[in-house]
């Protein structure tokens, strides 16, 4: 692996001109330059906005609330395809926008540009595009937009893959006393429906060493609970020189003293250790929530999915972690429609749901990615078929949702307080250990420290609670 430090030191450089340049141009103009980043899909899309976010703060752009800005960047997911749909569609409102301000800039970044029809059709139908980059080369972003100002031209940098992992850039957070780290890029399953690793290539980890001292940079900064981020975070260490596993990892980090809460996503059920099970159960700081991706009950469907585990394997390995953890959250995502799914394929997936009462799930649609080996596989199942089943399978899973939150009510929990609730000012909303949000009267004082909360009523998915002083 190849922590690059040369090239964090030129980007840099970039950004040392791309002050002076913001400076000069909002002296022109006579008013300070704006910035808009939207997110689309998932957590690791979400750290590399606030490392986005992080450049452009830097430099001296201010973010604005809406798209009518001076920079305007979309951070794209390509994992289904109405992800693409909407950014197609988004990206007439920009052009309106784009013709009252000649100097806005354009850009799109993210999994949907790693993909060549997507360029293709944005080369011929989308020109006034200023920026197009992809998921291996967001370090060049400083370097990328010093490009497109100097130049004027339309910018096109797609890289097939890269071995980099560039350290050190600025980032913004979102919260102050929460962040996403990333432990690892990219992923090596190829599950025959899944675009994702041939849009983020192959898995790398990142040093252990780098992955402690951000953490011990964020913790000086206020920072008290760390989501570490991978699409498949138990295959961490694969590949680096350092006797290091994901459970090994978790265990440095619950030594970092100021760390308080420790979460992790996303969690392959084929990799996860009995060792990571042990870790998790005696440990105070890491939560008791674990996202544990089902797909499909049917053993069928999995192996066709390229997954590698049974519906028996999930089960037991559903009990191993609940002898250990009794009361941890368990949430998931499910497709429906697989090709060749039966009504048989998909009672076994509904079973599941039963069996194992998921705090929540994420149901999706099988969406046909172009170029994976699940699109050209024979018995693609009808609209009215797959609807129907996404009926049936998001009533139980509600149900079964809605007995586990049940069953909370009259315990106490420690809970982060994130804000003010948004529809109620006299009431602070919070999360549990197990990421259920509760809502109770308290103080705007309190955001971002852990208080102890009695949970007083259950509103289906969230909670009523009252603090304890
Ligand atoms: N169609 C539908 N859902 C998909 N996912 C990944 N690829 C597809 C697809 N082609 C879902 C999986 C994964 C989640 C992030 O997105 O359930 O866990
Ligand atoms: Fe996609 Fe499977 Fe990798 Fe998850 S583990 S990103 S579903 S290929």
């Amino acid at each position: 692996m190849n922590t690059n430090i040369e090239e964090t030191k030129r980007q840099y450089e970039y950004i040392d001109k791309l002050k002076s340049i913001v400076k000069d141009k909002s002296k022109k103009i006579g008013r300070e330059l704006t910035y808009n980043v939207t997110t689309f899909g998932c957590q690791m899309n979400a750290r590399d906005s606030e490392k986005l976010r992080g450049i452009l703060n830097t430099i001296g752009y201010i973010e604005s609330e809406d798209e009518n800005a001076d920079f305007v960047i979309y951070n794209t997911c390509t994992v289904r395809e109405n992800a693409n749909n909407k950014v197609y569609g988004r990206l007439g409102v920009l052009y309106s926008y784009k013709k009252k301000n000649p100097n806005m800039i354009i850009a799109l970044c993210g999994c949907m540009m790693q993909e060549d029809v997507v360029i293709q059709k944005i080369k011929e139908s989308y020109n006034f595009v200023d920026l197009i980059f992809g998921t291996h080369n967001i370090f060049k972003f400083p370097e990328l937009l010093y490009n497109v100002i100097d130049s004027n031209d339309q910018i096109i940098d797609i890289w097939e893959d890269t071995t980099q992992i560039v350290e050190k850039l600025p980032t913004s957070r979102k919260y102050s006393f929460k962040s996403g780290i990333n432990i690892m890029f990219g992923c090596n399953n190829f599950c025959s429906y899944c675009i994702v690793p041939y849009v983020r290539g192959r898995e790398r980890s990142r040093k252990p060493e780098e992955i402690i001292e951000e953490i011990k940079t964020l913790s000086e900064d206020g920072v008290k609970e760390i989501m570490l981020l991978g699409q498949n975070v138990n295959s961490y260490g694969k590949g680096l020189d350092e006797d290091i596993n994901f459970a090994k990892l978790l265990s440095e980090i619950n030594d970092i003293d100021s760390i308080k809460r420790i979460r992790f996503m996303t969690s392959h059920p084929k990799d996860l250790s009995d060792e990571l099970i042990d870790v998790m159960a005696s440990s105070d700081k890491i939560c008791d929530h674990l996202h544990l991706p089902l797909q499909s009950g049917s053993t069928e469907i999995l192996s066709k999915m390229n997954r590698h585990y049974t519906k028996e394997d999930y089960l037991s390995l559903v009990d191993r972690i609940r002898a250990k953890i009794t009361d941890i959250a368990l949430t998931t995502d499910i497709i429906v429609g697989f090709p060749g799914e039966t009504e048989e394929d998909f009672e076994e997936t509904l079973d599941v749901v039963r069996k194992v009462g998921f705090d929540s799930a994420f149901t999706f649609i099988y969406s046909k990615r172009t170029g994976t080996p699940a699109a050209s596989m024979e018995n693609q199942i009808s609209d009215d078929v797959i609807k129907d089943r996404f009926d049936r399978l998001l009533e139980l899973v509600q149900k079964m949702g809605r007995e586990r939150y049940d069953r909370r009510v009259g315990k106490t929990y420690d809970v982060l307080v994130e804000n003010v609730n948004e529809k109620d000012a006299s009431l602070l909303s919070g999360r549990m250990s197990n990421n259920a949000i509760v809502h109770f009267p308290g103080d705007e004082k309190l955001i971002g420290e852990i208080v102890n909360v009695s949970i007083k009523e259950c509103k289906g998915f969230y909670y009523i609670g009252e603090m304890y002083e």
